[in-house]
């Protein structure tokens, strides 16, 4: 069913309807070249022309507008001054109340001063610097003073370990470390020195620094290593020049998120990145100018990086950035801030939202959130329950749902709705953007049609794809390359199957692994577990697929109940089934199910289906699992499992 958008925002949107998309979409694909040399010459400042679009000769090793020089930090800095000196850029808001407001000029005169503090610690052109910090102003400041003198920044989640964060220093061979005396959560300091210091006693590998930002709120261990951001920013001045950097240059290295396998240390390019956050901007966020932003992404993960931090500054907008619980200390805390902000345009995932609901179903309604237009969703399909919350009580039927789809080797959105200009269906994550040559294939890699449900590719680059892994091109090519060759050249696989339906529209069914085959019929898992978290006792579930004697393959559900009911697993599951067979299909029914207080989720949310999948096949819990969470979870689960009849 398509639900049509708010006519009141289609006057002003960048696209206004789907025939001028499909238009430009044609036009991208006709004229691939000319395509993206006006696209980068209309939205970046170059200060040398580009000889080439694209050379192919090393592929995948890809050159995009070769010999131009750019700059990220002159971007979405510098640029911003002429017109947007005086709008607030960022707005910081936490747990304690007092909130701050940073306009462009004076975002660029701490970035100035930033940057001109690295270079007195010879932070300079290469050096790889690892950021553990929490969320905080100085965070954005020394970002993008590390891209003004083309430093290579990889953030590190400051909730990692000790043991975490060494291997990662480790990894990369990093020259310093950017860390602060401590973080803040649930009115709790949470001291990142410490761990931070830990981390390098056992490191092999030594940095050369320690830049400490100090928040003042208990005394910490300074050694003679540490440089005290605090006391050296006083003395620098605001200017600071920045390097031109060649299009190819890398901008930072940032480890995959991990809810897939091993995290890799996937590296960005300068110009392609650049370009790519500034075009998804105007097609998908439809930028206009007195909105306001907020994304509830933290810096460490490539949504905090792309969306939260360097999209909006590199458009002139107001970006707000958080470092608190988002129910703490009250349950209605986002909703506020929507409220006090006046947020326009507001970008989460699928696991907050239904968060949000279980916790405060109608707390939605005590605000003023008139100000929404636009209420994004990036990392999970979003099941219907959840979607039909988001838009009738936070959006009030008025703002549009828009569903991205990407990854953090795409470097931002590659599939996405335009929310004013096209109906929305729910489940679907929109249409390829422009430049995306996009395909569905099935396992022998032929083509397939409409409503077809398998492998999604790419068979043409796009400028801001990930160019490596740190130190691994054979791992590089044989984790995202297929070895199927078009042209000569293999298709970049994304490992998420799709399909499309008779509209365009696509539906993302997840990772390849998220298709159960039950009795010869292809079934999108998504799809079921959106039947069974509507029961009125489920809170969240997450179903994996599990092998069958009888029909090669079932489905084993792990589920979160709402309260403390008292249900057993095994009427649990005939009530589940019952109303799987009536609203699917007969041939759909959970084959059992355990019943758990929580699921094991990523740091920023997500489930790891990767580990669930082995419990549920009595396999042992292996692999990386520095990016769970609450790890405890899966002993639990695994003895319960063990004790299963
Ligand atoms: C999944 C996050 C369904 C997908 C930006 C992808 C999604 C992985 C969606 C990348 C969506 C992302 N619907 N699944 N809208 N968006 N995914 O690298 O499996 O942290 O491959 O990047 O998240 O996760 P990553």
């Amino acid at each position: 069913m398509k639900i049509f958008p708010n006519p009141e925002f289609v006057k002003n949107a960048y696209f206004k309807s789907f025939s001028e998309y499909k238009e430009l979409y044609n036009y991208s694909m006709n004229h691939f070249e000319e395509f993206w040399a006006n696209q980068a010459q209309e939205n970046l400042t170059f200060f040398e022309d580009f000889t080439q679009v694209l050379d192919e000769k090393y592929f995948p090793k890809l050159e995009w507008f070769k010999g131009w020089k750019v700059n990220i930090c002159y971007e979405a800095v510098d640029k911003n001054l002429k017109k947007n000196a005086d709008k607030i850029a960022l707005i910081f808001e936490w747990e304690r109340w007092d909130s701050q407001k940073i306009t462009y000029k004076e975002l660029a005169e701490n970035v100035g001063k930033s940057a001109n503090l690295l270079k007195s610690l010879w932070i300079v052109k290469w050096s790889r610097v690892i950021f553990y910090m929490p969320q905080i102003l100085e965070s954005v400041y020394l970002m993008l003073a590390c891209l003004r003198l083309w430093a290579i920044h990889s953030i590190v989640f400051w909730g990692f370990s000790a043991e975490s964060l060494k291997d990662r220093i480790e990894d990369l061979k990093a020259d310093f470390l950017i860390t602060a005396d401590w973080a803040f959560r649930k009115w709790k300091p949470y001291l990142l020195k410490n761990i931070a210091d830990e981390a390098l006693e056992k490191s092999s590998h030594e940095v050369k620094k320690v830049l400490l930002v100090k928040r003042n709120f208990e005394e910490i261990n300074i050694s003679k290593n540490d440089v005290i951001y605090n006391d050296l920013i006083k003395s620098q001045s605001e200017i600071c020049d920045f390097e031109k950097l060649d299009s190819e240059d890398t901008s930072f290295i940032l480890y995959t998120s991990g809810s897939t396998g091993k995290p890799k240390w996937i590296i960005h390019s300068t110009a392609g990145y650049a370009l790519w956050a500034k075009l998804t901007t105007k097609w998908v966020f439809d930028l206009q100018e007195n909105d306001i932003f907020f994304s509830t992404a933290d810096i460490w993960w490539i949504t905090g990086h792309t969306y939260t931090v360097y999209w909006p500054l590199l458009n002139g907008w107001t970006t707000l950035i958080y470092e608190w619980n988002p129910l703490f200390p009250k349950e209605d805390r986002i909703w506020e801030i929507i409220e006090k902000y006046k947020v326009s345009k507001f970008y989460t995932a699928p696991t907050l939202i239904r968060l949000l609901h279980k916790t405060g179903e109608n707390l939605p309604k005590n605000f003023d959130l008139s100000s929404l237009k636009v209420l994004w969703s990036v990392w999970e399909p979003i099941d219907s329950e959840t979607w039909d919350w988001y838009f009738e009580t936070v959006g009030n039927k008025k703002a549009s749902i828009a569903d991205t789809y990407w990854q953090t080797e795409t470097g931002g959105h590659i599939i996405a709705p335009f929310p004013f200009a096209i109906p929305m269906k729910k489940r679907s994550a929109g249409f390829p953007l422009p430049g995306i040559c996009w395909e569905i294939v099935d396992k022998n890699w032929k083509k397939l049609w409409v409503e077809e449900n398998w492998f999604f590719v790419i068979s043409k680059p796009w400028p801001a794809m990930a160019r490596w892994i740190w130190w691994d091109d054979e791992k590089f090519v044989k984790t995202y390359f297929s070895d199927i060759f078009r042209e000569k050249k293999p298709l970049y696989f994304s490992g998420d199957g799709w399909f499309y339906d008779e509209d365009w529209y696509i539906f993302i069914t997840g990772r390849v692994d998220d298709i159960v085959n039950i009795s010869g019929h292809k079934i999108w898992i998504a799809e079921v577990e959106d039947i069974v978290d509507k029961d009125e006792n489920i809170a969240e579930c997450a179903l994996v697929w599990i092998p069958d004697e009888l029909t090669w393959e079932a489905l084993f559900g792990f589920v979160v109940l709402k309260d403390k009911k008292n249900i057993s697993n095994k009427d649990l599951l005939q009530k589940l089934n019952i109303s799987l067979r009536k609203e699917i299909w007969p041939i759909v029914s959970l084959k059992n199910i355990l019943i758990t207080s929580e699921l094991p989720k990523t740091r920023s949310g997500k489930i790891v289906r990767r580990v669930l999948r082995n419990l549920a096949k009595w396999k042992e819990i292996e692999g990386d699992l520095s990016t769970v969470e609450n790890k405890e979870i899966l002993w639990i689960i695994k003895e319960k499992i063990k004790n299963f009849n």
